[in-house]
């Protein structure tokens, strides 16, 4: 027997988005999610900078999870239409970066035929997205959301560790004759690193007409250099773009949507604000997140994870499941504590939780 009902916290928030990370490997090593050297965790730093030895340009190992911890496909479908049975509506895969786990077309095709999702999106680098486009639009995925930090190839290069611009405006192109839209675009925006770029990706947004995000660094990359002087406040991302083109705010679509949203010039196109550093929009989430080997986070910043996959390695039954999942809801926290002394950064990077 399936439990139907919803998922509702201690502060009464009902939760409706699952996002789901199936793998934790990446191709990339954005240097504010996972970067590859010493160096490039601390990017903000000169590179003569008498702080940084010779050793910082050794690549850093990371210890990506094994095949045998990581949630099968039927596993996660399972976990998705238990959910699905408490009123989750809403999935986003994601990663690491999820196309490079083989098969996630079909992944996608099993969720989509359950017939209970209503919006099935995927977070991509891009970098594979080309290739697999079609199967993923044929398998049922309903849209996309891409990642795009600088409109030059020396500054995407040195963000992402990788040569990828090309692939993602192909990737945008792609995406939107396939009409896998709203096409959203995340830039995440650090000061000094690519905040010089705001106006022209806001320009580029415009001519793609597409949906721009641009997001404050977050405290939650693997080489811990996060400061709170890298990040771009929202207010002042926004002024940016002001002081340049005309904004019109936008409705929110829903009470937990996490960005601020704003027509711009007269164009299609849309830019987002996200802020989560200096407007956190806890209060209203409505979010929770599956890693790779099956913990359930109930925050981005969360410092304990419950365990799914031994429940269902353990034999539970879809009513055990869903009980399991309603009490791990229940332990959903207030908020995160950026800025406060008793922050704590969780041990997982973005990598391994998901955007
Ligand atoms: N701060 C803010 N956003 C981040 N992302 C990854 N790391 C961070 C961070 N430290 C976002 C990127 C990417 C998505 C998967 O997560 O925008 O598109
Ligand atoms: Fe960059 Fe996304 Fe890979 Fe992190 S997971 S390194 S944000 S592409």
């Amino acid at each position: 027997m399936t439990q139907r009902g919803v998922l509702r916290d201690t502060y009464n928030r009902t939760i409706r988005d699952l996002r789901i990370s199936i793998t934790d490997r990446c191709n990339f090593r954005c240097t504010y999610c996972l970067p590859d050297t010493e160096e490039a965790a601390n990017f903000y730093q000169s590179s003569k900078s008498p702080a940084l030895k010779a050793s910082a340009k050794k690549k850093i190992i990371h210890n990506w999870k094994p095949k045998s911890e990581i949630l099968s496909f039927e596993e996660i479908t399972r976990i998705v239409k238990v959910s699905s049975s408490l009123g989750v509506n809403k999935i986003r895969i994601t990663g690491g970066e999820p196309l490079l786990r083989r098969g996630t077309e079909s992944l996608i095709s099993s969720i989509s035929n359950l017939g209970i999702i209503e919006d099935l999106s995927l977070t991509s680098n891009g970098s594979k997205f080309p290739s697999l486009a079609k199967k993923l639009k044929e398998a049922g995925l309903t849209r996309i959301t891409l990642s795009l930090d600088s409109l030059n190839h020396k500054n995407f290069r040195r963000i992402t560790g990788f040569d990828g611009l090309d692939d993602i405006i192909e990737s945008i192109q792609l995406a939107k004759a396939l009409d896998l839209t709203p096409i959203k675009v995340n830039a995440v925006i650090i000061r000094g690193i690519n905040d010089h770029e705001i106006e022209s990706l806001a320009d580029f947004a415009i001519r793609k007409k597409i949906i721009m995000r641009m997001i404050e660094f977050m405290p939650l990359d693997s080489g811990r250099t996060w400061q709170r002087s890298h990040v771009v406040p929202g207010q002042e991302i926004l002024n940016r773009i002001k002081s340049k083109f005309s904004l019109s705010p936008l409705p929110a679509q829903s009470i937990s949507e996490t960005a601020s949203r704003w027509a711009i010039g007269n164009s299609e196109a849309e830019i987002g604000i996200i802020a989560p550093v200096t407007n956190p929009f806890c209060g209203n989430c409505n979010r929770i997140r599956l890693t790779s080997d099956g913990k359930i986070r109930t925050c981005l910043f969360s410092l304990n994870e419950h365990d799914l996959k031994s429940t269902i390695r353990n034999g539970a039954s879809d009513y055990q499941l869903a009980s399991k999942i309603k009490e791990i809801v229940f332990k959903k926290e207030a908020g995160h504590q950026i800025g406060k002394t008793e922050f704590i950064q969780p041990k997982r990077s973005m990598s391994s939780i998901g955007g």
